[in-house]
């Protein structure tokens, strides 16, 4: 079924009719790139300048261009621009517009330029402008936790492997761990902004152009570095999406453990924390009943941000080189990821700096599950100069005869030590609580507060100077 509408006014010089509606509906990207109208008008200025300082179109059709590109940028920053489906994209719409209003002058802006390489820089400098947001999130976010960490630098939790019991920590050195992480994807933000920071216009649809452009000039002028070196690979090249989704993907699976840790630690059985009310909610038949939903939604969004991933990987995976029309699918997967992480990250740092620690819940589970008993197990190295392997089946016994006492290795008698091995004397009580447990980790790195606070000035004095 073929409506028999006009041709396409941009490039339908071959066609003698329009395209079926189905076609239209498939091929229109206006609904989702319209997102990208700032870029394009500012890609659009660029170039045009350029055109003129080159001699390539007067300065007074580059004057009109520029004039009539500033008043479309305004229609839709007021919202009166009327998008159309049938101008396919950002980049037609904006130009039939500039062609309503200037005239033949609009048609000498598409000189040496393609759609293509319209279509990269305008998705670039949209990418680009996303990682500096996203830096600027999680710098808030590392900072949530840094004064999270000062507070409770001293704080005694339990320390966990496969989720059971397995040695002190601080709550400050747990935190410290996020900063890791989150520092981690600010870094691989900074190097993808590096590597992306060139610029692909002029590369026109494929092979570059006969006319004298100065790419140099154009990239400069978008705050590119500089311009890309080949044209092929300018138009066909989605790197930076991928890279903006993978560390997007990594980002998220770090909020997403952190929000699984505060959806564990806010339980009753646990308690370590208790969410603010304006980020959880109550149940409408349960009135006891106070549920971590922010954290869980986080978790779950991870779902949405690494799917995308995955998506685009696989819209490109089998593209011949150059620009292929697939590619237009890689802008709603970024888009979104976007979207949702800004979303992620911004409830993750609200949560962090809000929610309520509870001390005592956690020294007293600290203190459950034989947490020291590696620390007897080294006192027994260090004190007797037992090799550590027999240390480990010593201390086994000690734990054994603990539970089946029902008491913590401490409320041990030493007696009871001493039936285990004989050389064991009352100092070895000094280690077996979890102050003393966490003190004497002072390795680098280690959890003691004095080493967690070292860490906390290193990452405070390295964030002020990035
Ligand atoms: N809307 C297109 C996209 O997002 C623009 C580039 C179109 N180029 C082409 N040769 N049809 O990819």
């Amino acid at each position: 079924m073929s409506d028999k509408k006009a041709s396409n006014q941009m490039w339908g010089g071959r066609f003698a009719s329009g395209p079926a509606a189905i076609m239209e509906a498939i091929n229109a990207s206006i609904s989702f790139d319209k997102k990208l109208y700032a870029q394009d008008i500012r890609g659009s200025v660029a170039h045009s300048e350029m055109l003129a300082e080159t001699g390539i179109i007067s300065t007074d059709d580059q004057r009109k261009i520029a004039h009539g590109l500033n008043t479309i940028l305004r229609e839709i920053e007021d919202g009166k621009f009327e998008f159309s489906t049938r101008l396919e994209d950002i980049h037609m719409n904006v130009e039939a517009r500039l062609a309503e209003l200037i005239g033949p002058a609009a048609g000498r802006l598409h000189t040496a330029r393609s759609r293509n390489d319209q279509v990269a820089v305008d998705f670039r400098l949209w990418v680009k402008d996303e990682f500096h947001r996203v830096a600027e999130a999680l710098k808030g976010l590392i900072a949530a936790f840094l004064e999270r960490a000062e507070q409770h630098a001293s704080t005694v939790m339990p320390g966990f492997t496969h989720l059971q019991t397995a040695q002190p920590v601080t709550f400050g050195h747990h935190c410290m761990a996020y900063v890791e992480m989150f520092s981690r994807d600010l870094g691989r933000v900074r190097d993808a902004i590096e590597r992306m920071d060139e610029s692909p216009l002029g590369a026109a649809a494929l092979a570059g152009t006969g006319f004298p452009i100065d790419r140099f000039r154009t990239a400069r002028a978008l705050g590119f570095r500089e311009p890309t070196r080949n044209s092929l690979d300018s138009v066909s090249d989605r790197d930076y999406a991928l890279e903006f989704l993978s560390i997007a993907a990594i980002c998220a699976t770090h909020l997403s453990r952190l929000a699984e840790e505060i959806v564990i630690w806010s339980t009753p059985q646990f308690g370590f924390v208790r969410l603010s009310d304006s980020y959880s909610t109550g149940s409408s038949i349960m009135p006891q009943k106070k549920n971590p939903d922010a954290a869980e939604l986080v978790r779950a969004k991870t779902g949405r941000v690494n799917g995308h991933l995955i998506g685009l990987l696989t819209v490109m995976k089998g593209l011949p080189l150059t620009y292929s029309k697939d590619m237009q699918e890689d802008k709603e997967a970024v888009f979104d990821a976007a979207e949702t992480l800004d979303l992620m990250v911004a409830a993750m740092t609200g949560m962090v700096g809000d929610m309520t620690i509870n001390d005592q819940a956690m020294k007293r589970a600290a203190g459950s599950g034989y947490s020291t008993a590696t620390d007897l197990a080294d006192w027994l190295v260090r004190t007797l100069g037992m090799p550590f392997r027999e240390a480990h089946h010593v201390t086994g016994r000690a734990v054994a005869l603990a539970e089946s006492k029902k008491v913590g290795l401490e409320k041990l008698s030493l007696d009871d030590l001493k039936s285990i091995h004989v050389g064991i004397t009352d100092d070895i009580f000094s280690v077996l609580s979890v102050q003393n447990s966490v003190k004497s980790r002072t390795s680098f790195g280690g959890t003691a507060p004095a080493e967690v606070k070292k860490q906390i000035r290193y990452w405070k004095k390295r964030l002020t100077k990035a």
